[in-house]
């Protein structure tokens, strides 16, 4: 059997920054409710309105192929995890190829939230393992400035924009992405979501003064509902590669809330020095927390560690991902 083991990383955060104080001065919050109820000090907001998801995913991409002088003709494939995508119709992937020069590559949309990242990996994993390709780029990208309403404190004070990419090449048995467990519940869908701007709600008057173009949620049912997801994907996760708490190296969790993470790391017994976290810089960028947290603490992870990726998001969708590094 052929693996795939992530060779290569890249980021891309906007330069704007959006600070709990800033944020004191736009809706009745304060930095000591977010710092502790979150554990996000600021976030970063893609300003330029010239820009948005592709722009940000090229960058990212750029950064990558810069680090490991891959030539972007080289890219078979690339997976874009989004929820933020430039355009309804057509794929954000295409203009992403175009803006980052990915001559030789066809590339797809992939929604699965928050999770979006995870569920793109695996399936460019199996790109890989089925042999069709050699070289395939997962991306996570999000715009979350241009669909939360900064009106509503329950949920501006959460999220930020950004992207982080991976490069996804041929590895031996037992390296790279190993296994991963993945679910999804529908029944999810009306604690979390952008209500209009799809098929079923199309833009009118009425979406747009019922502010329904924003994220909506119901934050205690989608923390309780996080924890339980991350927590039981990720224990079995172990269980079925006869890991515990000792030989994971380190847990990636998708950074929505400090206090999920928290929460995760308490509920598998692992010590929280071995969790990675840098939600306090960005916020919550939907599909780009995983792929940003893997490059921005890349230079800690040695080869051979055992790593296990978590996240959880709309849908709702979760899952875990356990890959040897
Ligand atoms: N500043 C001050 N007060 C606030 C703010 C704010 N920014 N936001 C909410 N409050 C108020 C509420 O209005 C409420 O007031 P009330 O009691 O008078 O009604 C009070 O604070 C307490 O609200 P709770 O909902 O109990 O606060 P909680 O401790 O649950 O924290 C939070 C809220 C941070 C949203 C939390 O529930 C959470 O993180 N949920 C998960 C959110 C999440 O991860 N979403 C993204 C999922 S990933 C994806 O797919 C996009």
């Amino acid at each position: 059997k052929q693996n795939a083991v992530i060779s290569a990383l890249g980021g891309y955060t906007p330069d704007t920054i959006l600070d709990n104080k800033m944020l004191e001065k736009m809706v009745d919050t304060s930095d000591e409710w977010i710092t502790s109820r979150t554990g996000i000090k600021e976030r970063r907001i893609l300003s330029d309105s010239t820009l948005a998801t592709s722009d940000m995913a090229a960058f990212a991409i750029k950064n990558l192929l810069d680090n490991s002088g891959v030539a972007p003709e080289e890219i078979e494939c690339l997976i874009l995890a989004t929820s933020t995508p430039d355009h309804i119709l057509t794929p954000t992937a295409s203009l992403v190829c175009e803006k980052a020069g990915l001559k030789n590559a066809w590339g797809f949309d992939f929604n699965a939230a928050c999770s979006g990242f995870l569920f793109a990996l695996s399936t460019g994993a199996a790109f890989i393992e089925s042999r069709r390709h050699k070289k395939v780029l997962v991306v996570g990208a999000d715009q979350m400035s241009a669909i939360v309403n900064y009106e509503d404190r329950n949920t501006c004070v959460l999220f930020g924009d950004g992207a982080g990419a991976v490069l996804l090449e041929p590895a031996n048995e037992g390296e790279g992405v190993i296994d991963s467990i993945f679910k999804t519940d529908g029944s999810g869908t009306q604690f979390l979501s952008v209500p209009a701007g799809g098929s079923l709600y199309p833009a009118s008057e009425e979406t747009i003064a019922g502010k329904k173009h924003f994220v909506h949620q119901d934050g205690k049912t989608v923390f309780k509902n996080a924890i339980n997801g991350m927590s039981s994907t990720s224990s079995a996760i172990m269980e079925r590669n006869n890991l515990d708490a000792d030989a994971v190296d380190w847990i990636i969790p998708h950074q929505a809330n400090l206090r999920i993470i928290q929460a995760v790391s308490d509920r598998l017994k692992f010590p929280i020095e071995k969790v990675k976290i840098n939600i306090q810089k960005y916020g919550n960028t939907t599909a780009a927390t995983i792929p940003l947290c893997l490059w921005d603490f890349k230079d800690d992870f040695k080869p051979g560690e055992n790593i296990v990726l978590t996240a959880f998001g709309a849908g709702f969708t979760w899952g875990s991902t356990y890959l040897k590094w």
